[in-house]
């Protein structure tokens, strides 16, 4: 029989992200959040090209994002609605983690699968921040599509894109669980 680490599947049965409307400070510092980005890069990637890359939002950072955001959204054209919900993000976050996906030229690893990869590390390092005992949550929102605001604010380049924001905190309240899928209606069972 399979020797099941017991812990590990009771936190993944369990696992659930805290709203990043309730996180607020402490948020790891740069000694706590090494082993959680050091976790979250231990993710499948075809080909060894490690298509991704992590940059640390520290509050400074964050204030300054908040402004690109208006600055950015009112370029753009978009809703008062819009560009207040998207500065919220990074205006109230403690810390948050811009998981960057980056295109490697591969012959043989589809461009696909590194999207995969870096999904994956999004998953990765919101689980590793969750276990680590940290409020966590995977958000996205139109900054993190937007190429101007990507390259002005981020200084991310031609080949590279937000996969995931990962805000990271204290939370200040556990959220009620949300209805899971019915694994039956999902799975199909081959046996021929
Ligand atoms: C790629 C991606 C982008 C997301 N972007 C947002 C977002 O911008 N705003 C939001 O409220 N939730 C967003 N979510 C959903 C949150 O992460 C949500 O809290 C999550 O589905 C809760 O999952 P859990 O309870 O299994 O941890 C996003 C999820 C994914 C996978």
């Amino acid at each position: 029989m399979p020797d099941v680490n017991n812990a590990v599947m009771e936190f993944l049965h369990t696992r659930r992200s805290r709203p990043a409307k309730l996180l607020q400070a402490p948020a790891p510092d740069r000694e706590a959040l090494k082993p959680i980005l050091t976790a979250a890069a231990r993710t499948p990637d075809h080909g060894k090209l490690e298509p991704w890359r992590f940059i640390v939002l520290e509050k400074p950072a964050l204030d300054r994002l908040a402004r690109a955001v208006d600055h950015c959204g009112a370029e753009t054209g978009r809703s008062e609605e819009d560009i207040a919900k998207a500065r919220q993000q990074f205006a109230d976050s403690p810390l948050c983690v811009a998981v960057i996906e980056v295109q490697k030229p591969s012959e043989k690893i589809p461009a696909i699968e590194q999207t995969y990869s870096a999904g994956a590390v999004c998953l990765a390092l919101l689980n590793a921040a969750l276990a680590s005992g940290w409020g966590a949550n995977w958000l996205s929102g139109w900054p993190s599509h937007d190429c101007d605001f990507c390259q002005s604010a981020l200084g991310l380049v031609d080949n590279e894109r937000v996969a995931g924001f990962i805000h990271i905190g204290t939370a200040s309240a556990v959220p009620p669980e949300r209805p899971r899928p019915d694994i039956d209606a999902i799975t199909t069972w081959l046996d021929t």
